[in-house]
């Protein structure tokens, strides 16, 4: 049991090997095709045999007998290794001989080196022209569209000065000389001649026998006064080539779907920026050799050091791009650049601190209300009582204790029961004004109506000879007397509460003058005999 589970756990890891393997190592090459010549990877449209190749001019021969084995590009005149290919920048890095001439006829060497790059073309700006030597020139002749006489397009003089003057690490005239190539060089020869001056120095010529000419990539060779005594025609150093595809524009290329070379997905086309052809490319966070089919496969970017999800971040890969974030806990884009990760504070503890903080100032809030409300209350009772003893309401109470049983008694208020009654004394409920104070009309919460008058601040002086009328006052019942119901001593001045008599008054119909035609003069002397009669009734009362 144990046995057969650890079998499958390594088939496990033998099958999860092999795609990741299979995965990290996009097809360079056409199938079957061999993808490396030493330490040299050869992409498509690169290849070692015609069939692997894009056409004769991108034929590699792999020598496997040198050690490493070194791969040669096919030339006419030269064999000339190839360092590097990019697929990238469309460029490769081969490596040239150097020319020599030498004055000592033992030494021997070539002083000219012809070089045919068919397609390819030394990039412009990229490569030197170097010249060692004492009173030593180095010539190239383009012979790009040449006839008739040829002359150098470049040329570098090295003169002679005693190596102790020379600047030791400068390259600058004195025993070497260098010049930059602008030039796109495809085919051409470079020459090598010293002794330009024809001095005869015998001394001088057995210390620099030879003068050397040689092209070299810019930064890949730094001057040393010593390699003029040890540079040989076994010396060979880089240049860098442009290459591209095709003959045409990307534009024109794509029409032809068969003969098109952007084969992979994921792969655009790029006009070559000098001469005709185009590049392919994989698409921006793919990698591979676009040349082929599937060869642009997705960087997983988290498994490279290049990416920039900041440490404890989680990084995530997805086709052409990458992701970072935070882990469970923590809040930001998880970038180096960007907010990177922090702890988060979780919202049910935001929403429990807002919800304490707010409940806490509701109920401050509250709380201070209420004590106000309370206190205000509080003084408005106290008031209240000040204003009911301030008008007589205890001996009014005392009076109505001692009169109760034998008649109907004054009734006393309080301020709520007339407030509502009138509506809080609203103005429509206003009756009359005049010199004594304001009558409301007032509908109390048994329905009855009655007249509700509020008198001018009296002398508090009277309080007991007031309290005194309104026992007497609220006692008489007489049929032509308007009865006193009862009052509230709660207000400044005292409420009082009387029956309601509809109709208007005396003086309304008696001087109204549509009213008054229609008062005959029986009527007149009736009310003039009854009003009489009521103050009668009022002064034997009070007597
Ligand atoms: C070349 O000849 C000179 C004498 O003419 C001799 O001193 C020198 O060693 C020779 N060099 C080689 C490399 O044979
Ligand atoms: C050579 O001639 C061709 C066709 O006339 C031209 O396109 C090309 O630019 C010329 N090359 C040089 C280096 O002058
Ligand atoms: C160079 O000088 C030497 C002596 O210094 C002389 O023998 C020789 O003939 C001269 N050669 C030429 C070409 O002048
Ligand atoms: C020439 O010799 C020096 C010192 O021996 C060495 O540093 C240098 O690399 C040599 N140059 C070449 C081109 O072989
Ligand atoms: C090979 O193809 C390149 C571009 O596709 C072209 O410039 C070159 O001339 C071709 N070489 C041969 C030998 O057909
Ligand atoms: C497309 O390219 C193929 C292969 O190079 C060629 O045989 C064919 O004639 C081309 N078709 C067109 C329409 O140019
Ligand atoms: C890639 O291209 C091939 C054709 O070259 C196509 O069959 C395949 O579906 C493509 N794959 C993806 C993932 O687009
Ligand atoms: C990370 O950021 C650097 C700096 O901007 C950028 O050059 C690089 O391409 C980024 N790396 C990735 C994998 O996106
Ligand atoms: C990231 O930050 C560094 C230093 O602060 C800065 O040099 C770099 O340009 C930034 N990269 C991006 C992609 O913003």
């Amino acid at each position: 049991m144990g046995v057969q589970y650890s079998k499958l756990l390594l088939q496990l890891l033998l099958v999860a090997f092999f795609i990741a393997a299979t995965k990290t190592e996009p097809p360079l090459s056409k199938p079957n095709c061999q993808q490396k010549c030493g330490n040299v990877i050869i992409p498509f449209p690169f290849g070692m045999t015609e069939a692997c190749s894009l056409n004769t001019s991108f034929l590699i021969t792999c020598h496997r007998n040198l050690s490493p084995p070194t791969p040669f590009l096919q030339n006419d005149y030269h064999q000339i290794s190839v360092l590097d290919i990019s697929l990238e920048y469309g460029q490769l890095s081969i490596s040239l001989p150097v020319a020599r001439n030498c004055l000592i006829n033992n030494l021997t060497g070539e002083s000219f080196i012809a070089m045919n790059l068919g397609p390819f073309h030394l990039s412009s700006n990229q490569n030197k022209l170097i010249v060692f030597g004492a009173d030593a020139a180095g010539m190239v002749y383009n012979l790009e569209n040449a006839s008739g006489i040829l002359y150098p397009t470049i040329a570098c003089m090295s003169v002679y000065a005693p190596a102790a003057s020379a600047p030791d690490k400068s390259c600058s005239g004195t025993l070497c000389c260098e010049t930059p190539i602008q030039q796109r060089l495809s085919e051409f020869f470079y020459e090598s001649s010293t002794n330009i001056f024809r001095r005869n120095n015998t001394k001088r010529l057995e210390s620099y026998p030879c003068g050397y000419t040689f092209l070299v990539k810019d930064g890949a060779y730094k001057f040393h006064i010593t390699d003029i005594f040890n540079l040989s025609t076994n010396n060979k150093f880089p240049v860098v080539a442009d290459w591209a595809v095709g003959t045409h524009t990307c534009q024109d290329a794509m029409k032809n779907a068969s003969s098109y070379l952007c084969k992979s997905n994921y792969s655009e086309c790029r006009d070559a920026e000098v001469g005709p052809g185009y590049h392919c490319k994989c698409y921006s966070g793919y990698r591979g050799n676009p040349y082929v089919s599937n060869g642009c496969q997705d960087v997983d970017e988290c498994n490279e050091k290049t990416h920039n999800c900041t440490e404890g971040s989680i990084c995530s890969n997805s086709p052409g791009i990458y992701s970072c974030s935070c882990p469970k806990g923590y809040e930001g884009d998880g970038k180096n650049n960007g907010t990177g990760c922090r702890p988060k504070v979780s919202s049910s503890r935001i929403i429990i601190i807002a919800l304490t903080v707010s409940v806490s100032i509701l109920t401050l809030l509250g709380g201070t209300f209420y004590m106000y409300w309370t206190s205000k209350k509080r003084n408005l009772i106290r008031l209240r009582e000040q204003y009911f003893q301030q008008n007589g309401g205890l001996l009014l109470q005392q009076q109505v204790v001692r009169y109760s049983g034998s008649t109907e008694m004054t009734k006393i208020f309080t301020v709520e029961e007339l407030s509502q009654a009138t509506n809080n004394f609203d103005e429509s409920m206003v009756l009359g004004q005049g010199g004594q104070g304001t009558v409301y009309k007032g509908i109390l919460s048994d329905n009855r109506i009655v007249a509700i008058k509020m008198s001018r601040i009296g002398n508090p002086n009277q309080v007991e000879h007031f309290i005194n009328e309104m026992i007497l006052l609220s006692q008489i019942n007489h049929r032509n007397v308007v009865k006193l119901l009862g009052c509230c001593l709660e207000t400044e001045v005292p409420l009082l509460v009387y029956e309601f008599v509809p109709n208007g008054t005396v003086y309304e119909h008696l001087h109204n003058q549509g009213q008054s035609l229609r008062l005959t003069w029986k009527t007149r002397l009736q009310i003039a005999t009854e009003t009489a009669r009521a103050l009668a009734y009022l002064h034997s009362a009070t007597t």
